[in-house]
C-alpha cells in the first residue's frame, strides 16, 4: 500500500512505519520534525493548516515517482499519529487545537480525496483515569472500548472529541476509519530503562491502568487495521496481553481495585482489554517485557 503516515518522526510512529516498510508498504512522513531514515520521505506541513494537509495528501511522495509520468498517485491508506501527545506540553487550548483541527484536517483532506482507509491514534487517557486531578477509578474491569469516555484534561477531551469527528467523517463516507485507543507505549530500550522502578513501585502504572503497548506490537496493530476491510467506523483498545508489573491480576485486585466490579466471570490477566483487536482484526502482541 502507499500510506501517508502524520506524526511518523514521534515515538510511536517511527516504530509503525518500520513494521510497515517491513511488510512491504511505502510510507511517506508528514510531520513538522524530519524523520532520519534511507526509506522514507518527510514533507515537513503542520496538520492544524488545512491548505498544507491538502497539499501533502495530493502529493509525490518521493523522486521516483515522478518517473511514470502518469501523475500524482493516489493513497490507500492514512495513519495519522501527529499530536500533542500529552497534557503539560503546551497550553491547554492549543493541544486541545492542534489536535482536534488536525485530525479534523487530515480526515477530511483523506475522506475528500477518496482515500478508502484511515487509522487514527486516539488514547486511553479518553477513560477519564490517566490523567485524572487525583485518583479515578475505572468504573469495572477489564476496561474495554465501551467504558465511558468522560475526561477532565484537554489532551484526553482533544482525543473523544477526535473519535466523535472521526465517527461523523465515516459516516458521510464509504472509507474504514478505525480509533486506536493506545496504552502507555514502550520502545524497546524502555525496558530496562523504566521497568525496574515499576517493579519496585507499582503505583507508577496505576494510571495506566498497569498495561503497556510495546512499539513493535503497535505497528503490527496498525497493518491489521490496514489488512481488514469493511468494519466501517471502529475504536479498538491497544495493549499487550499482561500487566506492566510484576503482580497478579489477583494481587493487583486486592491491593488496588477491590471495590471495582467485574464485568466477566473470572478476573482477566490485563485490566485493559485487546479483546476486540484480537477478534475482529487477529492481533496478536509478540513482544513481553518478561522476555526483555
Ligand atoms: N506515547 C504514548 O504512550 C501514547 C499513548 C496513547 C496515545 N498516543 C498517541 O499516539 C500518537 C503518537 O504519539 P507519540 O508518543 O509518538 O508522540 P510524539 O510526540 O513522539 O510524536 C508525535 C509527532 O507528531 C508531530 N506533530 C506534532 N504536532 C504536529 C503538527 N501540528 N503538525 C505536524 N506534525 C506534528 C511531532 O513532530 C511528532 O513527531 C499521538 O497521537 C498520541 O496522542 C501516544
Amino acid at each position: 500500500m502507499r500510506i501517508l503516515f502524520t506524526g511518523g518522526s514521534g515515538k510511536a510512529g517511527k516504530h509503525s512505519i518500520n513494521y510497515l516498510l517491513d511488510k512491504g508498504h511505502s510510507v511517506l512522513n508528514l510531520d513538522k520534525v524530519y524523520l532520519d531514515h534511507p526509506k522514507v520521505s518527510t514533507r515537513f506541513a503542520d496538520i492544524s493548516d488545512a491548505g498544507q494537509v491538502f497539499d501533502v495528501m495530493q502529493s509525490y511522495a518521493n523522486y521516483s515517482e515522478l518517473a511514470d509520468g502518469t501523475g500524482v498517485p493516489s493513497f490507500d491508506a492514512v495513519v495519522h499519529f501527529a499530536a500533542i501527545p500529552r497534557l503539560l506540553m503546551t497550553s491547554d487550548n492549543e493541544c486541545f487545537r492542534i489536535n482536534t483541527m488536525g485530525t479534523y484536517n487530515v480526515i477530511d483532506a483523506a475522506i475528500k480525496m477518496g482515500v478508502p482507509k484511515i487509522i487514527f491514534a486516539s488514547s486511553e487517557t479518553t477513560y477519564g483515569i490517566c490523567f485524572a486531578n487525583g485518583e479515578v477509578k475505572p468504573e469495572y474491569l477489564p476496561i474495554d472500548e465501551e467504558h465511558p469516555t468522560i475526561p477532565e484534561d484537554s489532551y484526553a477531551m482533544s482525543k473523544v472529541v477526535n473519535e466523535a469527528t472521526a465517527k461523523s467523517f465515516q459516516r458521510r463516507s464509504n472509507a474504514d476509519i478505525y480509533g486506536l485507543r493506545i496504552n502507555n507505549v514502550i520502545e524497546p530500550h524502555e525496558y530496562s530503562e523504566k521497568f525496574p522502578a515499576f517493579m519496585e513501585n507499582p503505583d507508577l502504572r496505576k494510571r495506566n491502568i498497569f498495561s503497556y503497548i510495546d512499539a513493535r506490537d503497535l505497528g503490527q496493530m496498525v497493518e491489521k487495521c490496514l489488512q481488514k476491510n469493511g468494519l466501517g467506523f471502529q475504536i479498538f483498545n491497544v495493549s499487550n496481553n499482561n500487566h506492566s508489573v510484576n503482580l497478579s491480576s489477583e494481587e493487583l485486585m486486592k491491593l488496588y481495585y477491590e471495590d471495582v466490579p467485574l464485568k466477566q466471570n473470572d478476573i482477566p490477566d490485563s485490566f485493559y482489554s485487546n479483546e476486540k483487536a484480537k477478534r475482529l482484526l487477529g492481533f496478536k502482541p509478540m513482544f513481553d517485557w518478561n522476555e526483555a
